[in-house]
C-alpha cells in the first residue's frame, strides 16, 4: 500500500520523506489555507522534494474554469495531479484532462456509485473520505471495500486513495481491504508509531544494560 501525506506543511512532508511514508502527497484548499503562504510557492516547494504524485485541488466549479486551471497548474510541477471535485462538471473535465494526458483526482467521493462515475471517465485517482463518512454514521471503509470490489471486476487502472483518515485503525483496515493508497495526517503516522509496551520495553532495556554496567 502507498501512503500519501495529506498536508501542505513542508516540514510535515519532509518528517514523512525520511521515514518512507510519501510515496506522494494529497492537499485540499483547506490545507493549503493552514499554511498563510503563495499557493504557487507551498506547491513549487513540495513538488522539489516529492518524487510522487502531488495533488492540487482547482477551484472553479464550471467546464472552462476547471480546465484554464488545469492547464496552468501542471505548468508548477511535471509531477502534477489535478484534484477535481466530484461534480457533472467535474466529470466532464477529467474526461477532456483525460484525452490531455492531464492525470486526476476526483475528490469528495462518498459513495461507489460516484467513484464508478469517475473511473469511467477517466480519473487516475478517486479519494472516497472516510472520516467524513463514519462522522454521519455511515461505515466509511464500507463504501472503499466496494469501489475495490468494482474497480477489480473490471479492472479498472483507477487507484482508490482511502481519504479523511482520522485513526490508525482506519490505516489497517484501508490496508486488510487492499486500498491502493492510504492519505495519511502527521498525527496519524505519530499514533501509528507509539506503543506502550514499546516504551515500557526501551526503559526496561536501558535500566537492566545500567544495572551491569555499574556492577562493573
Ligand atoms: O484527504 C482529504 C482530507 O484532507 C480531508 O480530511 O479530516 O478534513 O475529513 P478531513
Amino acid at each position: 500500500m502507498k501512503f500519501f501525506v495529506d498536508s501542505a506543511n513542508l516540514e510535515v512532508i519532509k518528517n514523512a520523506l525520511e521515514l518512507g511514508l510519501a510515496d506522494g502527497v494529497t492537499t485540499n484548499p483547506t490545507l493549503i489555507a493552514k499554511e498563510g503562504k503563495d499557493f504557487k510557492k507551498i506547491i513549487n516547494d513540495i513538488c522539489k522534494i516529492v518524487d510522487g504524485p502531488v495533488n492540487v485541488e482547482v477551484l472553479s466549479m464550471d467546464f472552462e474554469g476547471i480546465i484554464k486551471e488545469s492547464r496552468e497548474l501542471v505548468k508548477w510541477g511535471s509531477n502534477i495531479v489535478i484534484k477535481i471535485p466530484m461534480t457533472r462538471n467535474g466529470l466532464r473535465a477529467v474526461k477532456k484532462l483525460n484525452e490531455l494526458k492531464i492525470k486526476t483526482n476526483v475528490t469528495l467521493i462518498f459513495n461507489a456509485s460516484q467513484a464508478l462515475l469517475a473511473a469511467r471517465a477517466g480519473a487516475t485517482y478517486v479519494c472516497p473520505f472516510v472520516g467524513r463518512l463514519d462522522d454521519i454514521s455511515h461505515n466509511g471503509m464500507d463504501v472503499i471495500h466496494d469501489i475495490l470490489h468494482i474497480f477489480s471486476n473490471y479492472d479498472f487502472e483507477c487507484e482508490v486513495i482511502a481519504a479523511s483518515i482520522r485513526n490508525p485503525l482506519h490505516v489497517l483496515e484501508a490496508a486488510r481491504i487492499g486500498a491502493d493508497i492510504v492519505t495519511v495526517p502527521s498525527n496519524v503516522i505519530e499514533q501509528m508509531i507509539l506503543h506502550p509496551l514499546t516504551d515500557i520495553g526501551i526503559k526496561k532495556f536501558n535500566e537492566d544494560w545500567k544495572k551491569v554496567q555499574n556492577e562493573k
